[in-house]
C-alpha cells in the first residue's frame, strides 16, 4: 500500500528538476520583461500595469496547473494534451476574464496523448494566445469567443489551432520580427519544438496554427 501511496524518489526527483526548470524560465521571462519596460521612455498608465502583472501571474497559474498535471503521472506517462488544455483554457479564462469583457473558448479534437517534452512549450504557448486574445481581441469589450482545436495528423503529426473573433493583428504587424515578450515567446517555444508556426490575420480575427512534428506518442514510438 506505501508503495502505492509514496512517489518513487527518482519521480519527485524528476518532479523537482521540471518545476525548478521552470521557475528559472518564470525568472527569465519577468527579467526580459523588466529589460523591456526599462527602454520605454514614457511613464505607464495604471492600466498597463495592470495588464503587465496580469500576464506575470497568467503565465505563472499556466506553469502551476502544468506540474499539477504532470504530479499525477508516471515519469514515463503520456499527456492527453485536448484535456491539458481545456482545463489551462477554463483556468485562464475563470483568473482573467471578467464582467467587462467575457471570454467563451469552444474546444475542439480528441486522444490527443503527446510526448511530455512537447507539454510545457505548448502550454506556454496557448498561455500567450489567450492572454492575447483577452487583452487585444476585442478593443470594444464584446464578449471574445475563442476556439482551441487540437487534431493528431495521419502521418503523426500533431496539429493545434487557436483563433479569436476579434480584430486582427495591428496594420503592417510582422509576425516574424514584431510583437513584445509574447510573441517572443511563441516563436521561440515553436523553435524549441521544431514545429511550423503558420498565422493568419484579418477583419474576423487571427488564428495560429502549430503543427509539431513526432509528437504524438503513439507515432513516435512506432516510428
Ligand atoms: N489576438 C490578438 N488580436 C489583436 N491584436 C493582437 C492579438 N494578439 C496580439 N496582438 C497585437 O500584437 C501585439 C504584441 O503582442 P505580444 O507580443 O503578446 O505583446 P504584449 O501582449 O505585451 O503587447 C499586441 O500589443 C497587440 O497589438
Ligand atoms: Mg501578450
Amino acid at each position: 500500500m506505501d508503495a502505492i501511496l509514496t512517489p518513487r524518489p527518482d519521480r519527485v526527483t524528476e518532479a523537482n528538476h521540471r518545476v525548478a526548470n521552470s521557475l528559472s524560465l518564470l525568472s527569465g521571462l519577468v527579467r526580459m520583461q523588466a529589460k523591456q519596460a526599462g527602454r520605454v521612455s514614457r511613464p505607464f498608465s495604471n492600466a498597463e500595469v495592470r495588464l503587465m502583472f496580469d500576464g506575470i501571474a497568467a503565465r505563472i497559474a499556466t506553469l502551476g496547473q502544468l506540474h499539477r498535471m504532470l504530479a499525477h503521472m508516471p515519469a514515463d506517462g503520456t499527456v492527453d494534451l485536448s484535456a491539458h488544455l481545456r482545463d489551462l483554457g477554463d483556468t485562464l479564462v475563470t483568473a482573467f476574464s471578467s464582467e467587462q469583457q467575457p471570454v467563451l473558448i469552444a474546444y475542439h479534437g480528441a486522444n490527443c496523448h503527446v510526448l511530455a517534452r512537447n507539454v510545457q512549450p505548448l502550454t506556454l504557448i496557448l498561455c500567450e494566445l489567450l492572454t492575447n486574445s483577452m487583452k487585444y481581441a476585442h478593443p470594444s469589450r464584446v464578449p471574445v469567443r475563442m476556439d482551441v482545436d487540437c487534431e493528431a495528423l495521419a502521418n503523426g503529426d500533431l496539429m493545434v489551432r487557436v483563433s479569436d473573433d476579434g480584430v486582427g493583428l495591428p496594420e503592417g504587424f510582422n509576425t516574424d520580427t514584431d510583437g513584445g515578450i509574447g510573441f517572443q515567446i511563441v516563436r521561440a517555444m515553436t523553435a524549441e519544438m521544431d514545429a511550423r508556426l503558420e498565422i493568419s490575420s484579418g477583419s474576423l480575427g487571427v488564428t495560429f496554427c502549430i503543427t509539431v512534428p513526432q509528437a504524438l506518442v503513439a507515432n513516435a514510438q512506432t516510428a
